[in-house]
C-alpha cells in the first residue's frame, strides 16, 4: 500500500464529523462553519431539529449566512432567492419566477446527540448512524458532571489526533496535575484493532496516582493501579478513559474513571476544529469542581498543547508527515497505526 504523504489528500467525505455543539445554536442563530473545505450554514428549524445547507447560493455564490431567515426559510441577500430546508428553491423574484433546475442548494444528513451535532460530508444515501461514536455516557451522568467545550487550531487535524494517541506527551509538555511522573513514556502502549477501531492502552502501578485523581483517592500518598485507554474512530473521533483505583482492580465501580471525548473535524487541510467533552463517575453532584475541571483542562490544552501542536505546524509547513521521514519511537505505535488506517479508507473511498 503506498502512503498518503500529502495532508491534503486526507479527508474522509463519507464520514460523520462534529459540527458544532448543541450551545452554539439557539433558535435564531445562523451558524456558518467550514468542514473539510466546504463552507455550511446550520440553523435551528421551528421543531428544534437542525438543518444545514450549503452556505453557498447558487447564483452568483453570496453566503446564506447573510442572508434573512423566515421560518425554516432562507432568503439570500443579494438578489433574493428563497430556499428551504432541504435546499429547495422556493421563490425566484426575478422575471417571470420560473424557477431554473439547477437551482438548489447542498443539504446534509445532520444527527444531534449528547450535546454535539455531526454531519455527514458525503453521500447522503450512505450515512449510517450507528457509525456516530458513541458518547451516551455524556447524557447519562448529571450536568454538574459533563462538560463541552470547542478549541480552534491552526495546524492539521492528524497532528492533534497523533497527540491524543501518543499520551507519552503529557510527562514532557503538562504539569504535575495531569502527569505520571515519568511513568508512561517507558511503557510499550498496547495497540488493538478491532473492526474500524483502534485502541491503545497503557497500565501502570502509580506511586502515588496522578495528582488529578489522588486527592480523592482513599489513601493519596500511597500506590493505586492506573490506566489511559484511547478509541479512535475514523476519520479523528477519540474516547479517552483515565482511571485511577487503589486495592482493587474494578475501576469503574471502586475507583475514579474520567469519561473524555476528542474530537478533530478539519476546517482545511491546515485548521481544525477541536470539540472537548468529558464526564466523570466521582463527585458527580459538584457543579463547582465540575467547572474548575473543565476550566483546567481548557487551560492546560490552550496554554500547552495547542503552542506546541501550531508551532509543530508551523516548522512542518506544507509538506507531508510521511515526506519528512519522522523518527518513529515506541510511544507512536498507536498513531501511526491510526495514519495506515486512515490512508487505507482513503484509498478505499478514492477508489
Ligand atoms: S447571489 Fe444569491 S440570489 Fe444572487
Ligand atoms: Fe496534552
Amino acid at each position: 500500500m503506498e502512503l498518503i504523504t500529502k495532508t491534503k489528500l486526507t479527508f474522509l467525505k463519507n464520514a460523520w464529523y462534529v459540527a458544532a455543539l448543541t450551545t452554539e445554536l439557539d433558535t435564531e442563530t445562523l451558524l456558518t462553519r467550514k468542514i473539510i473545505d466546504e463552507t455550511v450554514l446550520f440553523y435551528r428549524k421551528e421543531d428544534g431539529s437542525v438543518a444545514a445547507l450549503r452556505d453557498r447560493c447558487p447564483h452568483r455564490f453570496a453566503p446564506l449566512s447573510k442572508g434573512i431567515r423566515s421560518g425554516d426559510e432562507i432568503t439570500c441577500l443579494y438578489h433574493g432567492l428563497k430556499f428551504n430546508e432541504l435546499g429547495e428553491c422556493t421563490h425566484n423574484p426575478h422575471g417571470n419566477g420560473k424557477i431554473p433546475k439547477a437551482c438548489a442548494v447542498k443539504s446534509y444528513e445532520i444527527e444531534e446527540r449528547d450535546g454535539f451535532i455531526w454531519i455527514w460530508m458525503g453521500n447522503r444515501s450512505k450515512a449510517d448512524r450507528s457509525k456516530i461514536m458513541d458518547c451516551s455516557v455524556l447524557s447519562q451522568k448529571p450536568d454538574t458532571a459533563v462538560g463541552h467545550i470547542y478549541m480552534y487550531n491552526k495546524c492539521n487535524y492528524q497532528l492533534l489526533t497523533d497527540n491524543i494517541m501518543d499520551l507519552s506527551h503529557i510527562d514532557h509538555l503538562h504539569g504535575p496535575l495531569i502527569n505520571t511522573g515519568g511513568k508512561l513514556s517507558p511503557l510499550l502502549p498496547n495497540v488493538q484493532e478491532e473492526g474500524e477501531v483502534i485502541s491503545v492502552r497503557w497500565d501502570w502501578l502509580a506511586e502515588p496516582a496522578m495528582q488529578l485523581f489522588a486527592v480523592h483517592l482513599p489513601r493519596p500518598e500511597d500506590e493505586a493501579n492506573q490506566y489511559f485507554q484511547v478509541d479512535w474512530h475514523a476519520p479523528s473521533n477519540m474516547h479517552l478513559k483515565v482511571a485511577a483505583v487503589q486495592d482493587s482492580t474494578d475501576y469503574t465501580n471502586d475507583g475514579l474513571e474520567l469519561y473524555d471525548f476528542h474530537i478533530m473535524t478539519p476546517e482545511t487541510e491546515f485548521s481544525t476544529h477541536y470539540f472537548f467533552a468529558s464526564a466523570r463517575n466521582y463527585l458527580e453532584e459538584d457543579g463547582e469542581y465540575n467547572a474548575a475541571k473543565m476550566a483546567g483542562m481548557e487551560q492546560a490544552f490552550i496554554e500547552e498543547d495547542k503552542p506546541m501542536i501550531e508551532a509543530q505546524q508551523q516548522e512542518m509547513g506544507e509538506s507531508g508527515f510521511w515526506e519528512l521521514q519522522p523518527v518513529l519511537l515506541s510511544s507512536d505505535a498507536g498513531g501511526i497505526r491510526v495514519r495506515r488506517k486512515l490512508s487505507e479508507l482513503l484509498e478505499i473511498e478514492s477508489a
